[in-house]
């Protein structure tokens, strides 16, 4: 037998070996579900289920073949053709063909001797093992308020952190996740004119189901006082459903948090149908040493008045006007999560370079309002000063949108997820003495930077 055929021969025996080899829990599904399911799907976190060990995961396997075949988990939504991302969850075909086998074959647990290590994740259900806990204040969600509306409102609270600290991951999260929309969350500096836990909102003119008229519409609640968040950069984190912990530490950066500096919630609640109180906490790692770079996170939004933002009843691929931004810094990009509502369709964010080149960084096809993911650019982008990003979204308030409440209404801007929003976040890294207010102007939206 000469050399060559004796390599054909050993690689066809491999290969019936593989195939002959059942595919085992242990051996095979353990190590995809540590890698793709378990940052949700263990105890403490968003999915109903865990699946840590054999016992609680074995009844869910047809489930299990059919939700992955069919890409519903992992949740995932960025078009691969653009960007690549490092908390990509999304499984590789011979992946997705693993658990249909082991699903097939009857989930057989095989020994327990082939298990990978297990994942050491933080304690207490955290995302993050935080150095530093910050508790929120509390709110009671009533179980049926006027309309079913229960409009944002900013708290205050003192955030106990005395000395400047750079901060390397943050984590926002809800007691009461079945009622919490979103939480988010921005540091301002002391005044002492600051009312603590006493919430501010405004009510904004509404018909009898609950929508907000034209004259409402606008970005972040008209009447709230600005000086709520008044001297802060925005919007420093949130959480959302499938997202409440952000890390800085992948890109060697932090953010300053300077000393007293309290922290301003910015909440909405929706009821569950029975009065339920929440509390949330903020999780913060911190820096041993100053770090060269600052995280800078930002967000802004489409021309938001009523006159620009305004989707006709029944239109299925409704544009809205773009969200348009120029950097006046250089910087990296290295995050992104699209924001919309129920009748988001799909969102892209594009860069124009400073030489013409122009480069899509995400696109997201089909939107989905109940997974708001943050997408971490695996490569930081760099972008030079005087590149400018512009973000577009098509909206979807036609019938075949199953989450439309109601083709037949103008649908405006505003703070209800029947209403619609059109709200790009971002994050960028900079050099640690660039002030986070001066790394972009806005030249076609609104700067989502404070009230
Ligand atoms: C980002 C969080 C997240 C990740 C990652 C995730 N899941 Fe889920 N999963 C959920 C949540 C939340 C639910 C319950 C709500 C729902 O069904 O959408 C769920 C539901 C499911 C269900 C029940 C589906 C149904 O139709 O009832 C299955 C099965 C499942 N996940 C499997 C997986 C598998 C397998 C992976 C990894 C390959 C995975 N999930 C990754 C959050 C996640």
């Amino acid at each position: 037998m000469d050399k060559r055929t004796g390599i054909l021969f050993l690689s066809v025996l491999a290969t019936a070996a593989a195939a002959d080899s059942p595919v085992t829990f242990h051996k095979d599904v353990l190590p995809i579900l540590q890698k793709n399911c378990q940052s949700c799907h263990r105890p403490g976190q968003i999915a109903p289920m865990s699946f840590l060990t054999y016992e609680s995961t074995r009844p869910w396997a047809k489930a299990m073949k059919t939700a992955v075949a069919t890409k519903k988990m992992p949740p995932w939504f960025a078009d691969p053709q653009f960007g690549h991302f490092s908390n990509d969850r999304a499984l590789k075909s011979n992946e997705i063909e693993t658990i249909a086998k082991w699903a097939d074959a009857g989930a057989p647990e095989g020994n327990a001797k082939d298990a990978p290590p297990q994942v050491k994740w933080p304690a207490d259900g955290w995302d993050i093992q935080p150095d530093l806990v910050v508790k929120g204040p509390e709110t009671l969600v009533p179980a049926k308020p006027k309309n079913n509306v229960i409009e944002w409102s900013f708290i205050t609270v003192p955030s106990g952190i005395t000395k400047d600290t750079w901060i390397t991951s943050m984590e926002i999260r809800p007691s009461e996740p079945s009622v919490t929309h979103h939480i988010c969350v921005y540091f301002k500096p002391h005044t002492d004119d600051v009312k603590y836990n006493t919430p501010v909102w405004a009510d904004r003119p509404r018909d009898d189901q609950g929508n907000a008229l034209p004259e409402a519409a606008g970005i972040n609640g008209k009447g709230i006082p600005p000086s709520i968040t008044a001297g802060s950069n925005g919007i420093e984190g949130c959480y959302v459903p499938g997202q409440r912990s952000q890390d800085y530490r992948i890109y060697k950066a932090a953010k300053l948090f300077k000393a007293g500096t309290d922290i301003v919630f910015q909440v909405h609640y929706t009821p569950n149908g029975k009065d339920t109180t929440d509390r949330p906490q903020i999780g913060f790692t911190v820096a041993k040493e100053q770090p060269q770079r600052t995280y800078v996170s930002i967000g802004f939004s489409s021309p938001s008045d009523a006159k620009s933002f305004a989707i006709p009843p029944n239109d299925g691929n409704w544009e809205s006007p773009p969200a348009e931004a120029t950097f006046l810094q250089d910087a990296e990009l290295v995050w992104m999560s699209p924001h919309m509502h129920v009748r988001g369709k799909d969102m892209t964010y594009k860069l124009l370079y400073p030489d013409g080149r122009t480069e899509t960084l995400l696109n997201v096809p089909r939107y989905d309002f109940n997974w708001q993911l943050g997408y971490e650019v695996a490569t930081p982008i760099k972008v030079p000063k005087g590149t400018k990003l512009t973000v577009t979204a098509h909206f979807d308030n036609s019938a075949n949108n199953k989450f439309n409440p109601d083709p037949n209404r103008t649908v405006y801007y505003g703070d209800m997820t029947w209403e619609e929003m059109m709200f790009p976040f971002f994050s960028v890294v900079v050099d640690k003495d660039v002030n986070p207010r001066t790394v972009i102007r806005v030249v076609r939206g609104r700067a989502g930077g404070g009230a």
